[in-house]
């Protein structure tokens, strides 16, 4: 016996999983840190059903002791965070039985958001394809003959194929950044530059809707110009969504405002390490219960009215993940009508 209780002890701390032995009233014998861990160091020489509730427990245990039969139980603890397990049950020595534990909250979790994924994914093309089929059908039946309809009808499937060809850009975007995301950058870059070059493509846009883009550059004289280590696609892309947001969302005739000048710490300390870009926009103020939820693939604050400016909600998941693998920040203020994107990266110290 204590040559067994050595060995369990010995061989149960090597696992990561909580490892229990109850005899076959189901009272605890013997456990490893683990399950203390878990479920209190009380549970010794307790009966465990007090601890761990599950209707089919009983009847696992039972099914252990006398046909020698392994179980496994799907078990569930709501706590501040919900955590899931699966239980096996098995006999062990003279009538006794193991227990072990496994957690399986994150592959549970990894699967809930890939479903949660293909389900999002699904849903964004359902919408302008049962419009094209819708237009097509009547093309086809009612509209055959007349000309007007036609042309106005081929307009409508034209944008909702565009609608489509977006979120598919957008998706494949995400995919490559995120495979990307665990090896930074290391191109030397002109920040300033990548920023110029990228608004440069978004002028004319912004002058449609009778808006201006102004940049100004705070970035000390005596410093230099900010290089950082960057992808510069990426970096263009990032300032690509975040102005392309700002012509969507801003009001028309305001003025966007772009801002380079040395980033701050978490302390808001000035960092003369961090260079930091900010995209100003006047519109309307985001709510503080959607700012932290900006950057979630598919998030719009107003589903309907981002929808209609063609928008599929993975412009700032994009922005997120470029920032991250670049090993910056993203932070996001809206006060008084006035929204502010702020992005700041690691500069390369030079001597
Ligand atoms: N400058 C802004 N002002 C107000 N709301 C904004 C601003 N930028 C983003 N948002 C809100 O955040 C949401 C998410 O933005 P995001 O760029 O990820 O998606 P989108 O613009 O809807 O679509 P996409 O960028 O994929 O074309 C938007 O739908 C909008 O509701
Ligand atoms: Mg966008």
């Amino acid at each position: 016996m204590v040559q067994q209780t050595d060995r369990f002890d010995s061989l149960s701390e090597l696992f990561n999983e909580a490892i229990i032995i109850v005899d076959r009233t189901g009272v605890v014998e013997r456990s490893n840190a683990k399950a203390f861990e878990l479920l209190g160091a009380h549970i010794a020489h307790r009966p465990l059903d007090n601890f761990l509730r599950h209707p089919d427990f009983q009847d696992a245990l039972d099914a252990a002791s006398t046909n020698g039969k392994i179980t496994d139980l799907n078990y569930t603890r709501m706590g501040q965070v919900r955590r899931d397990f699966k239980i096996r049950i098995a006999p062990f020595d003279d009538g006794q039985i193991i227990l072990i534990i496994f957690d399986i909250t994150m592959e549970l979790s990894v699967e809930r958001i890939q479903s949660e994924f293909v389900a999002n994914v699904s849903h964004e093309l359902r919408s302008p394809l049962t419009a094209l089929t819708g237009f097509i059908e009547t093309l086809q039946t009612s509209a055959k003959e007349d000309v007007d309809a036609r042309e106005r009808f081929l307009g409508i499937m034209q944008s909702e194929a565009d609608r489509m060809q977006r979120l598919i850009d957008g998706l494949l975007s995400l995919s490559r950044v995120e495979a990307e995301e665990h090896r930074p950058p290391r191109d030397a870059l002109d920040l300033m530059k990548v920023v110029e070059d990228a608004i440069a493509a978004l002028r004319f846009r912004a002058s449609s809707n009778d808006m201006e883009i102004v940049v100004t550059n705070d970035w000390p004289e005596v410093d230099g110009v900010p290089v950082v280590n960057g992808d510069a696609d990426e970096l263009s892309e990032v300032i690509h969504n975040l102005i392309d947001n700002a012509i969507k969302y801003g009001h028309d005739g305001s003025e966007i405002a772009v801002r380079i000048s040395t980033g701050r710490g978490v302390d808001q300390k000035f960092r003369p390490d961090l260079a930091r870009v900010q995209i100003i926009n006047q519109g309307d103020t985001i709510g503080e219960e959607h700012l932290s939820r900006l950057t979630e693939r598919f998030y719009r604050v107003d589903k309907g009215r981002s929808r209609n400016m063609g928008g599929s909600g993975l412009g700032l998941a994009i922005v997120k993940h470029i920032v991250n693998r670049h090993r910056g920040r993203l932070r996001i203020t809206s006060n008084d009508g006035e929204t502010c994107f702020s992005i700041t990266l690691p500069c390369v110290m030079r001597s």
